[in-house]
């Protein structure tokens, strides 16, 4: 049976995860955050030692993660049991799990776990390369960015809602860093499909590109 799946890909705090959610709720659809499976491997190798080099070794805890994702108004993620909900937005955990997904051992053993997403009656998918690589025979793309200013504010904000200590000028120099490492990396690097519809949320409301997503799919 062939399942529709709506890609949307970008840099970090473009309001992908918001518009995702939102687009997937009015469809019915399923969702994938692929950026939580790399956040969640990120989380797992602090429990082991961490060393970048030893990719057999984070390959293997790649393999070992057992992940239940349960998505209400907000996405609670499980690894082996244990709830991780609370450490996975930490800034810090999105710098390691950049660090580890731009190795190319990672992303092919996580690439079956995303691609299991794919149910009916269909999948709204979110990350860097659902439309180029996990997803390239998706039948609507889009490709959502901001300004790096604008991200860091939001991204502040969100922090801030959530009670996690945080300083602008800080999340704005590593989510720089980590667009950086994204987009010139080898492996899948951040780019957009050359069939993808390109949205820049600077000025304009979530609700505003929610309509326009959807007007897409009809
Ligand atoms: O989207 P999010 O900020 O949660 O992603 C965290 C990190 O995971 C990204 O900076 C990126 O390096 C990596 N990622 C990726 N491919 C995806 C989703 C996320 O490489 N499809």
């Amino acid at each position: 049976m062939h399942v529709p799946v709506l890609t949307i890909d970008g840099p970090s705090g473009a309001g992908k995860g918001t518009v995702s959610r939102l687009v997937a709720k009015k469809l019915g659809w399923n969702y994938l955050d692929s950026g939580s499976i790399y956040r969640s491997l990120a989380i797992a190798l602090q429990n082991n030692p961490f060393n970048l080099g030893n990719v057999s070794e984070i390959v293997k805890v790649a393999q070992a993660m057992a992940l239940e994702f349960e998505c209400g108004d907000e996405l609670i993620v499980k690894l082996n049991g244990e709830d991780i909900t609370s450490k996975l937005g930490l800034e810090s955990t999105g710098s390691i799990a950049s660090q580890i997904a731009a190795l190319p051992e990672v992303r092919r053993v996580l690439l079956q776990k995303q691609q299991d997403f794919r149910q009916p009656p269909g999948l709204v998918a979110d990350g860097r390369d659902m439309g180029t690589v996990v997803f390239p025979d998706a039948e609507n793309k889009v490709f959502l960015t901001a300004s790096a200013a604008k991200r860091a504010e939001r991204r502040y904000k969100q922090l801030i809602e959530k009670e996690i200590d945080a300083n602008l000028a800080k999340i704005k120099i590593e989510i720089e860093a980590r667009d950086r490492r994204d987009r010139e990396r080898e492996a899948a690097p951040l780019a957009m499909a050359i069939d993808a519809h390109y949205i820049d949320s600077s000025d304009i409301g979530i609700e505003t590109v929610v309509e326009e997503v959807l007007n897409l799919i009809r």
